[in-house]
């Protein structure tokens, strides 16, 4: 105790007085994540306000042996910003960090502090004629600090990539609480081991992300979005395809929703799917600076009614309409949530092969729950689908994570396409990940932060000599 006393000491010298929160009701919100699946209990939450203070705290934290938790907008959805509930971890918050440093419509690349919203910094861009390409139905609470830190994905990664993608330089404070500056503004930079890499993805466990650069690309001034309904997943797929050779590099996005999800949204958002019900449904979208689009996609749905790939579907008309077909896809995480108790999964498989996964995992889930209803919706132009469970009284979550993972694993696939695992999918990664990769991973944490001050019990476990082979 008087040990946190004389950190919490040192902590106001550092960040003044208020932004060191110890009151439970100051705490609550941080100790929470948003699907309230995890709760933590901090012994306090400080809010540094520039990176030399979070430099800082770093330092005193690590004088004081006190493990840190950094949280963004604490919209994850692996519970890798919750701490544990031993009341001896300090929760960092990066949410002063908040400044756009510099935006360059030229050179088309943006500098910017950690707890950035998302959202605002793509406001930012848009009035330049600029994109930042990464676009989540939790954009608004989302930060810069967040979306590097899980490598986010979102429903334009077909298109732009992950976040991994568009970052240029990172800005980061090590667990000895040096500075390392690494905000170049380059395109090309092959000047040794490109350590940023590790950084993007870590969830938080290698050291804390003050500020990146990111690559932006032109605004789009064109988009055309499209609904349709399908009957299996085979012809979503072959509709992939020819929306690849009408459309092309415009594609900007093609995500699954199934049937039950669709459901789901219009019984908690209010909502009504403008086309008739079929198993599986598809929004697609193309955008462009150039025009073309809506004849690109009317030569699409023609081909797709004729082949009869297609059972309904319908062009947005308006950018409202494009909107409203949109917000079918976007309240799909949110009505789940309302649903109840849900159990999230986050696959990746090549694509061609997630009928046979499909098919796969739902006799997998049938053989230990006959109650568990499937949310399957997401991400299939990249081979990512959220495969989510909703449990009924009886049913073991244990044993329905494995039965969709062990599908994952046969088919050769991922348990974490883009969530990352924080500490939700941890004891499923020691599982399945072959022993080789969990040793290597080990490895970067021992070089990186022997002393396990960021984020422990996140993403890794100890050692697993017994990984999958
Ligand atoms: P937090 O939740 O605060 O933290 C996430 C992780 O990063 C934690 O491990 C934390 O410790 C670490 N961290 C945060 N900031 C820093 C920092 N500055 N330095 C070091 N570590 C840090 N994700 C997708 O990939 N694709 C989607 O389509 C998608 N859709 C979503 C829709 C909804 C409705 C919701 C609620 C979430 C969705 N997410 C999605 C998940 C989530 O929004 C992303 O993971 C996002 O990147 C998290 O950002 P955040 O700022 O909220 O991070
Ligand atoms: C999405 O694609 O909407 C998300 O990643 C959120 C989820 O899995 O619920
Ligand atoms: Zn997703």
């Amino acid at each position: 105790m008087a040990e946190q006393d004389a950190l919490l000491d040192q902590l106001r010298t550092i960040c003044g007085p208020a932004a060191v929160l110890t009151a439970p009701g100051d705490i609550e919100p941080y100790a929470v994540d948003w699907k309230q699946s995890f709760v933590g209990s901090p012994f306090c939450v400080v809010r540094p306000g520039n990176t030399g203070e979070v430099a800082k705290v770093v330092a005193a934290c690590r004088k004081h042996g006190t493990s840190i938790v950094p949280q963004g907008g604490n919209t994850g959805l692996a519970g890798g910003a919750t701490p544990d509930a031993s009341s001896s971890q300090v929760l960092l918050s990066l949410n002063r960090l908040t400044r756009i440093r510099s935006l360059d419509p030229i050179g088309m690349t943006v500098e910017v502090e950690a707890g950035t919203i998302l959202q605002s910094v793509k406001e930012e861009a848009a009035k330049k004629e600029r994109l930042l390409p990464v676009s989540l139905a939790a954009e608004g609470s989302a930060t810069i600090g967040g979306i590097v830190s899980t490598n986010a994905g979102g429903v334009n990664v077909l298109r732009h990539g992950m976040t991994r993608a568009l970052v240029l330089g990172l800005e980061v404070v090590l667990a000895d609480g040096t500075i390392v500056n690494g905000l170049r503004h380059l395109r090309k930079d092959n000047a040794g081991y490109d350590w940023k890499q590790l950084f993007i993805g870590a969830e938080g466990t290698l050291g804390i992300v003050t500020a990146a650069v990111l690559r932006l690309v032109p605004a789009p001034r064109h988009s055309v979005t499209a609904l349709l309904s399908v009957a299996d997943v085979e012809t979503a797929i072959a509709l992939y395809a020819k929306a690849q050779s009408e459309i092309g590099d415009a594609l900007s996005a093609f995500e699954l929703i199934s049937g039950e999800s669709i459901a789901l949204v219009e019984r908690h958002a209010g909502l009504k799917s403008p086309i008739a019900a079929g198993e599986w449904f598809l929004l697609i979208e193309a955008a462009s600076s150039l025009t073309g689009l809506e004849a690109a996609m009317q030569v699409l749905l023609a081909a797709a009614f004729e082949e009869e790939l297609a059972l309904d579907g319908v062009i947005a008309a308006s950018h409202q309409q494009a909107q409203s077909l949109w917000a079918l896809r976007e309240h799909v995480t949110e009505a789940e949530a309302r649903e109840g108790r849900g159990l999230k999964h986050d696959m990746s498989v090549p694509l061609t092969v997630m009928p046979a996964y499909l098919a796969d995992a739902r006799a997998a889930v049938a053989a230990v729950s006959r109650t568990a209803r499937l949310n399957v919706f997401g991400h299939l132009g990249d081979g990512n689908l959220h495969y989510n469970v909703l449990l009924g009284p009886e049913d073991h979550p244990a044993a329905v994570n494995r039965a969709v993972h062990d599908a994952v694993v046969r088919h050769r696939g991922s348990i974490s396409a883009e969530h990352g695992l924080g500490q939700y999918r941890v004891g499923e990664w020691q599982r399945t990940k072959p022993a080789a990769e969990q040793a290597l991973a080990h490895t970067i944490k021992q070089a990186i932060d022997p002393a396990g001050l960021f984020n422990p019990g996140k993403v890794l476990a100890a050692p697993n000599k017994g990984g999958a082979a």
